[in-house]
């Protein structure tokens, strides 16, 4: 009943998209049973070496023969600001001596090694003739958009406004995910600033919707059939949920974190630029709001990213969530600690149910 041209695109069952979320969370186990439950997994890979993506495609596929996808971050040019990065280190020392952690010495990732770790993830999708391929931060290039669709990957762009999905039509790709302002984790505004991002879901799909004839699909704030079919209403082929996947059981999120959104309230999420340097959405904790009034001068993303990491690690392994990054949309409260199996048919029939 929820089948249309996407999902037949995808040859899934179900108008479901797990969102890919880089660092550990969407685990072989998670992305198998969301694709075994005719819905679509995802590998984030943001953070994978080109290795470690290789390796963990291969083990998906032990775990599934269906369909299943792979996530990039486009990387884009930043800004090295040495006053900024002194600044950021000052206010970070407290921090590493609370937890007990070493300033962070490891250089800093350059564009250049970012673009060669890139162009090899892109290779290894063609390789390893992984079918859906999608982007954030940015888009891919011709070149890899023609080398793409050469071996019949499925391309699928994410905009945080109608400018954005406009540019990722053109570009040829399949299908674009409009991310709303509800969403959690980092905001993939690539041309837009990202306050002129900050467009709710509601208003963003059949804006998008409008002005586009790729699929949408829509991503904020989902977590159950209601906001489905309230996505489909308003134009979207599909939805990509993320928060509602991160606390199931496959999920490889830390436990303090599954905890902190299964707790949480609606107003309790935050957006932060202080973990990464690229503004993102997740629970709010002593970390972003010690940081929330220095945030006009944090350190573009990669770099914040690099000089939070041992921060973020020790907190995580004391568990102390106070100086963990705790991503998470807009919807924590209907957040359930399930099964993939179950999250999948729970939203499907509710669904079901609510278009007779
Ligand atoms: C923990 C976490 C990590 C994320 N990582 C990625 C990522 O690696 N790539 C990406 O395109 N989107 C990422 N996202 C954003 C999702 O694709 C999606 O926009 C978001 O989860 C939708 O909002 P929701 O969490 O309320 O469902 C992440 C989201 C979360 C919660």
């Amino acid at each position: 009943m929820l089948k249309n041209e996407l999902t037949n695109l995808l040859k899934i069952d179900n108008p479901i998209i797990q969102a890919p979320m880089a660092g550990g969370i969407t685990t072989s186990a998670l992305v198998a049973a969301v694709s075994n439950n005719g819905a679509l997994g995802m590998i984030g890979a943001g953070y994978l070496s080109p290795v470690q993506l290789r390796d963990q495609i291969r083990e998906v596929k032990q775990l599934t023969t269906k369909n299943f996808g792979v996530n990039l971050f486009v990387p884009s040019n930043f800004e090295v600001i040495e006053n900024h990065i002194e600044e950021a280190n000052s206010l970070l020392d407290k921090y590493r001596t609370q937890l007990k952690v070493e300033q962070e010495l490891e250089a800093f990732p350059c564009m250049k090694e970012m673009l060669q770790v890139y162009n090899e993830q892109v290779q290894i999708i063609v390789e390893e003739k992984v079918r859906v391929c999608s982007f954030t931060f940015g888009v891919p290039s011709m070149e890899q958009i023609t080398l793409l669709k050469q071996q019949g990957v499925i391309l699928i762009g994410t905009a945080t406004t109608v400018t954005e999905a406009i540019a990722i039509e053109k570009l040829g790709m399949d299908a674009v995910v409009v991310q709303g302002s509800e969403a959690g984790g980092h905001r993939g505004n690539f041309i837009s600033r990202h306050e002129e991002g900050m467009i709710g879901v509601m208003s963003l799909i059949p804006q998008v919707a409008d002005q586009v004839t790729i699929p949408v699909i829509a991503a904020g704030g989902i977590m159950d059939g209601r906001g489905l079919i309230a996505a489909l209403s308003l134009g979207a082929k599909a939805v990509q949920m993320g928060t509602a996947f991160l606390t199931c059981v496959e999920s490889g999120a830390h436990p303090l974190h599954k905890e902190a959104i299964l707790q949480a309230k609606d107003e309790d999420t935050t957006l932060t630029n202080a973990f990464s340097g690229k503004w993102a959405r997740g629970i709010s904790n002593t970390f972003t709001k010690e940081m929330h009034e220095y945030e006009a001068n944090i350190p573009n993303f990669p770099i914040q990213n690099t000089l939070t990491q041992s921060i973020r690690k020790a907190s995580a392994s004391q568990n102390n969530k106070e100086y963990m990054s705790l991503w998470s949309g807009q919807s924590p409260t209907l957040a359930k600690n399930e099964t993939v199996e179950a999250l999948i048919q729970r939203t499907i029939k509710q669904a079901e149910r609510g278009m007779i």
